[in-house]
């Protein structure tokens, strides 16, 4: 243990939305709403509490998602797992495509790592973080905070932050669960060209539009054709949310990430779209949520810690 350990620490983590529409696996978003992942030291048992999203759905074995995080950081820098209180306190919908495991991850490897004294830069926090979670555009912007465009370079995450005004965007949560293994096993193995090239240039758009705050650009690009025509039949009534929420004034809609959530940027009247939008889940028989989040700079936060003491642990 190094003198800058700590007993017990508290990180915040915020939601996350990916792929903004043609970004598939390297855009994300980081917004204001958070889960807290709280670690504190016990002589040796494993004890897991969790209170608000998936308070009953959530392992509180060792098979938890933050648990397994925790386990993989101490596992990379070749430290024993202390026992452990883990306590979650999680305010994004589980399964939802607000990026809930992305959290859970980036907050076990953040908590863990200030726990044994930081002895990991973010670039590995990072890496690591892709590892376990299979694809980097949450986790990146749940670590980094902002904008993040991230691409692999063989095993190797290259990303880059891009500064975006804050901005009030619109997440539709409908009442049902998508893992998003089953929403990527919809997904071709092998896209058209013509398919690739309307992303590819639609993604860098999308980068341009969402810095500048420039609404007519995100309408005119923020379409997919690699994910969500693959996607729209796991999710009840997405084509008509999605043009529920044009017509009330919205100027890009995409799927949060995997789904099912459905995310939409506009100038004004946010209330008025999102009723729209959860009007036309309500066509399907779908109950839904809306959430009206902020962009947000920062990613994950140490909000609490206290030093171990001599003698301690
Ligand atoms: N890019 C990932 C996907 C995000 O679309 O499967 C999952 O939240």
């Amino acid at each position: 243990m190094t003198s800058n350990s700590l007993s017990q620490v508290k990180v915040s983590v915020p939601a996350t939305t990916a792929n903004l529409g043609p970004g598939f696996d390297c855009l994300g978003l980081a917004l204001g709403l958070y889960n807290a992942v709280e670690l504190r030291r016990l002589d040796s048992e494993l004890r897991v509490t969790v209170e608000g999203e998936g308070i009953d759905l959530l392992p509180t074995n060792p098979t938890n998602l933050v648990y397994r995080a925790v386990c993989v950081l101490c596992r990379h820098v070749g430290e024993s797992v202390p026992g452990l209180d883990v306590h979650l306190s999680n305010a994004i919908p589980l399964m939802s495509g607000l990026g809930s495991s992305s959290a859970a991850i980036v907050g076990g490897l953040v908590a863990a790592n200030a726990m044994l004294g930081g002895p990991l830069d973010t670039e590995t926090l990072l890496a690591l973080a892709i590892e376990i979670e299979g694809h980097p555009d949450n986790v990146a912007p749940a670590l980094l905070g902002g904008l993040v465009i991230v691409a692999d370079a063989d095993g190797a995450p290259v990303y880059r932050r891009v500064a975006v005004p804050e901005l009030d965007i619109i997440a539709v949560v409908p009442d049902f669960q998508l893992a998003t293994v089953e929403a990527r096993a919809a997904l071709p193995a092998q896209v058209p060209l013509e398919d690739a090239v309307h992303n590819l240039s639609r993604a860098a758009l999308v980068v341009h539009g969402l810095s500048e705050v420039d609404y007519e650009l995100l309408r005119q690009v923020m379409d997919d054709r690699l994910h969500q025509p693959y996607r729209t039949p796991l999710v009840p009534g997405l084509t008509d949310v999605f043009a529920a929420g044009r017509r009330a004034g919205a100027a890009g809609i995409a799927l949060s990430g995997a789904g099912p959530s459905v995310v939409a940027f506009a100038p004004r009247n946010h209330e008025t779209i999102a009723e729209a939008m959860c009007e036309a889940f309500a066509h399907h028989g779908l109950g839904a949520r809306a959430l009206v989040l902020k962009t947000v700079a920062e990613g994950a936060q140490i909000v609490e810690g206290d030093a171990v003491r001599a003698g301690d642990a």
